[in-house]
């Protein structure tokens, strides 16, 4: 029995592939390489290449394998741009997701795990967010997780699947330089490319009601994102028929931008002095998980910092821009 991981040759799925392999667990990649990276995949792993919109070559896989579930990661993450071409947003991340779990319920399988976001939260005023916090998504982005969520719920329930969907908060580093994200949209790869062109690193906002006046959020490292899902896994093995969660993966720890800053120059080496400018638009002055329910309902806790966040972070980085000197 296999499970299907849509974008698994992305950067979170690619360290979901590793952590179920280091379980043992079979898995099919589907992905459409509009990010992924086929080498990314340890050798021997079957990958298709196509779109989770393709309804045919979602049949043809589920009729190949013997799926016992489907790991649903495959979906466009950048806030920005979801702003920009919500229907794009909901085209791929709402009706990829519906076709997906339409060929699974077609094909009688009985387990689903999606890839949420704490993006469905917006602007939470909370000092931690519980996975009863009203969410109120800002952002296309947001708003097509949540949807995803009751998708999700709503075809477990109509067609008999277990289903877990997992909120990520900030997901930073890399299990190994190779697995490293490749793109810079987020805080920690948008410091390092200022720093290594010889710029500040911009804060945007130092005027929000929180210690230092600069954004507080929960970075969690994508090796225990990776092994939350694992968790999942396990949980929706033993009991797809009692298992209807959704569950916040965060370390409940809240970081400041200038926090971060600190740690990133300590790592690096280099002077790390964030220059502050405007507020972005849309940003929350604190996000920070309680991971109380993840731990109850599947044991699973974070093991890393955000030194070792960074650290394997700056070592992607490194690796991808030789010339990025310490
Ligand atoms: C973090 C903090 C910025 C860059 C995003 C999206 C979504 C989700 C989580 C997947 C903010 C500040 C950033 C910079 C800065 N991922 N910042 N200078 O916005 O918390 O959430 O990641 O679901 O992609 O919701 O992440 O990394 O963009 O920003 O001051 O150069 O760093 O203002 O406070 P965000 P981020």
């Amino acid at each position: 029995m296999s499970w299907v991981i849509t974008g698994g040759a992305g950067y979170i799925g690619a360290h979901v592939i590793r952590a179920m392999a280091k379980e043992g667990i079979p898995v099919v990649v589907l992905d459409d390489l509009s990010t992924g990276d086929p080498d990314r995949l340890p050798a021997g792993v079957t990958l298709v290449t196509g779109s989770t919109l393709d309804r045919e070559l979602l049949d043809r896989v589920m009729a190949e394998h013997e799926v016992e579930g489907v790991l649903h990661i495959a979906a466009k993450k950048q806030v920005g741009e979801s702003v920009e071409q919500p229907l794009r947003y909901y085209r791929e991340n709402v009706e990829g997701l519906r076709v997906v779990l339409e060929a699974a319920a077609a094909a009688g399988v009985r387990r689903f795990l999606l890839s949420s976001s704490a993006a469905v939260y917006g602007m939470p005023d909370v000092e931690t967010v519980t996975e009863d916090t009203p969410c109120a998504p800002m952002s296309p982005y947001g708003e097509t997780k949540l949807v995803g969520e009751w998708l999700v719920k709503a075809t477990g329930r109509a067609h008999n699947m277990g289903t877990v969907s997992l909120r990520y908060f900030n997901v930073a580093g890399a299990a190994t330089p190779e697995l490293s994200d490749p793109g810079v949209f987020n805080l920690v790869p948008m410091v390092f490319e200022r720093l290594t062109s010889g710029r500040a690193p911009l804060v945007f906002g130092a005027d929000y009601p929180t210690a230092d006046g600069t954004c507080v959020r929960d970075y969690i490292h994508v090796a225990d994102v990776a092994d939350a899902h694992v968790a999942a896994v396990r949980r929706l093995r033993d009991r797809p028929d009692d298992t209807e969660l959704v569950l916040n993966i965060g370390r409940g720890v809240g970081v400041s931008v200038r926090e971060m800053l600190d740690v990133i120059g300590r790592v690096t080496g280099l002077d790390a002095t964030g220059e502050v400018v405007a507020r972005r638009a849309g940003d929350p002055a604190r996000v920070v998980a309680s991971a109380d329910l993840i731990a109850k309902e599947l044991g699973w806790t974070a093991d890393y910092d955000v030194d070792e966040m960074i650290a394997s972070a700056w070592a992607g980085w490194q690796l991808r821009h030789p010339s990025a000197e310490s």
